[in-house]
Formats: structure tokens, sequence, C-alpha cells
């Protein structure tokens, strides 16, 4: 596996800061993704003052966000404040996707609606608006990106169908030029129109980490660790990338 290390143990969160010691703290930004994982490691490092340190001294990005409002529990950018920026009484730089412009029209676009039961999918009028929304998103965030990707670390989550950040298996993203793009999952599993690094900017990163926990992922761990089938997460591996997993995660690779 071109430049893929793998890093198992008990604690997922002692793995990465053991990581993070061996990358160096001379990095500008670091971009985290969503899902149960990613909010859950950085909420247990918040109490880590080397980690929050280092935290402190770089721009926050998000991997992926679902185009939906930020104070609904289907955002990342929610957990974000509930799980890591609002535990911690130091000022982090973080630069969420959407801005609080996009938040207001979001709310203004599912007002009436339960954002939950993904509306867009039903309505074609929601589904233009929002992913109008979204490309404008995707093109600013993608000037961020573009000044920091190289200096940065990215975190990356694995879902057990193979995805990582919002880049889902037979999605229109997967081969994407851009360095931000919008997806979406076309089987509807995981949910809402998404704006989403694509691999032409994980290509870029400086390190790349993904952190799997639980036994629910060993499967899809074995399938892209040992059997290297063609799923989104396997293109990791021609990457320089570092894999932590839990000994769950990891009971079919060790
Ligand atoms: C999201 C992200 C996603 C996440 C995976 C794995 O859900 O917003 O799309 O890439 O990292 O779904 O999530 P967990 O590792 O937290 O299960």
């Amino acid at each position: 596996m071109a430049g893929s290390r793998t890093l198992i143990g008990n604690k997922i969160e002692s793995l990465f800061v053991s990581f993070l010691s061996e990358v160096g703290s001379d990095f500008k930004g670091i971009f985290i993704s969503g899902g149960s994982t990613g909010p859950a490691l950085f909420r247990s490092l918040a109490s880590n003052n080397d980690f929050m340190h280092a935290l402190s001294a770089v721009a926050i990005g998000q991997v992926d966000e679902r185009v939906v409002p930020t104070d609904c529990t289907d955002s990342n950018t929610y957990w974000f404040y509930k799980d890591l920026l609002d535990q911690v009484d130091i000022c982090l730089d973080f630069r969420p996707i959407l801005t609080d412009e996009e938040n207001q029209e979001l709310h203004r676009c599912f007002s009436g609606y339960d954002v939950t039961e993904e509306p867009e999918r039903t309505s074609m009028a929601l589904w233009k608006e929002i992913t109008s929304l979204a490309d404008e998103a995707a093109s600013r965030y993608s000037k961020f990106v573009e000044d920091t990707i190289e200096n940065s670390i990215v975190h990356l989550g694995i879902g057990t169908d193979g995805h990582t950040a919002s880049l889902f298996p037979r999605s229109k993203s997967l081969d994407s030029p851009k360095l931000v793009d919008v997806n979406f999952d076309p089987t509807g599993k995981n949910r809402h129109i998404r704006v989403t690094l694509t691999f032409e900017a994980l290509r870029r990163a400086r390190e790349v980490v993904v952190v799997a926990k639980g036994s629910e992922k060993k499967e899809v761990v074995q399938r892209v660790l040992t059997t290297k089938e063609s799923l989104p997460a396997s293109r990791l591996l021609d990457l320089k990338t570092t894999w932590i997993l839990d000994r769950e995660a990891a009971a079919l690779i060790s």
C-alpha cells in the first residue's frame, strides 16, 4: 500500500495523539470529518492540553457537510459545536463550509419541512434550490482548501459502504477535478445533498488519517485494507495515509 500505514490499539484517542506528535505541529490546517467517530474523538481530546494547543494554532476546516440548517442534528457543524467548539474555553479558528447567510437561506428553504425527513429528495424545486446554494458554498470553500490543504492534516472516517468524506460508491464526485464538490449518495442511505472535499483535494493533503472504531467497521476495513475492493476509501491506499483502528475495527486484518 503506497504510503499507507496502520496503527491499531484499544484507544483511538491515544493513537491519534501519538500520530499528531509524529506529524509535528508545523501544519497550517486540519480538516475534520463528520459522522459519529470524528466529533466524539475530538470531544475526548478537548481535555488534552498538547492537542488543544496544536489545534488553537491552525485553521480547522470541514471535510464535508450536509446541506441543511447548521443548527439541526443532521448537520456536521451542529456536532462540531456540541462536541468540540463549545467544550473548550479557547478560541479556535473554525472554518465551516456553510456561512451564516447560507444557514439562514437554508432555514427559509426548509421552513415548514421536517429536515430529518430529507424533503429535498421529494421536492425537485427544493433540490434545485439547495443544489444551487451548495454549488456556491463549494466554489467559495475551494479557495480556502487550495490555500491550506498542502500543509494540512485531513481526518477521515469510513462508512460501512466504503465511502469516505461524502464520496459515496457510484456517486458523481468520485472523479471530480474540483477540490470541493457537491455530491449525494445515489442509494439514499447517506442523507442529504453534501458539500465535500474530493480525492483531488485529498491527494494534495500533507497527511491523511482515517479513523475507524467498533466492530461494525471490521468488514469494510478488511474489504479496503486486505481484499482491496474497489471502494471509494480504497483510493486512499495510493496516498500518504495513516489508518487508526481500534481492535474491534481491525479484528479481520490483524
Ligand atoms: C458524514 C461523513 C462521513 C463519515 C462516515 C463515517 O457522515 O458526514 O459523510 O464520511 O466520516 O460516515 O462516519 P463514522 O466513522 O463516524 O461512522
